[in-house]
């Protein structure tokens, strides 16, 4: 059972850059890589301080979403996977891409790009 809240709001923080190690770690880094007509997609929890991946306190999925629509959810164990995920899409430009992840501690931290 976690112990974060079930009705906790979702972090995004503005400026990562002079945001504190706490919100470093939580918020995730999208990545975007064009290969042809395939936008591949890399969500990376803990690029700059790391998150703790332990079975009392990890990453328990990553989501996203286009304009608000669901596209890709991974649901992650402790330990033996580690908070990066990737897809490929076919995105058209302009839409806003949000990452979602939950931490078991911590709640829901948010980042978007637009592609
Ligand atoms: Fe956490």
């Amino acid at each position: 059972m976690s112990d974060a809240p079930i009705l906790a709001p979702v972090n995004l923080v503005a400026d990562l850059d002079a945001a504190g190690d706490f919100e470093k770690k939580h918020t995730p880094h999208i990545d975007l890589d064009t290969a042809g007509d395939t936008l591949v997609v890399t969500v990376t929890v803990g690029w700059d301080v790391p998150h703790p991946n332990q079975p009392d306190h990890y990453i328990t999925w990553i989501e996203l979403l286009a304009n608000d629509a669901p596209v890709a959810r991974f649901d992650l164990s402790p330990v033996a996977t580690a908070p990066t995920v990737s897809v490929k899409t076919a995105l058209d430009a302009g839409t806003v891409l949000r990452a979602v992840a939950h931490c078991n501690l911590h709640g829901l931290w948010a980042a978007e790009v637009t592609v």
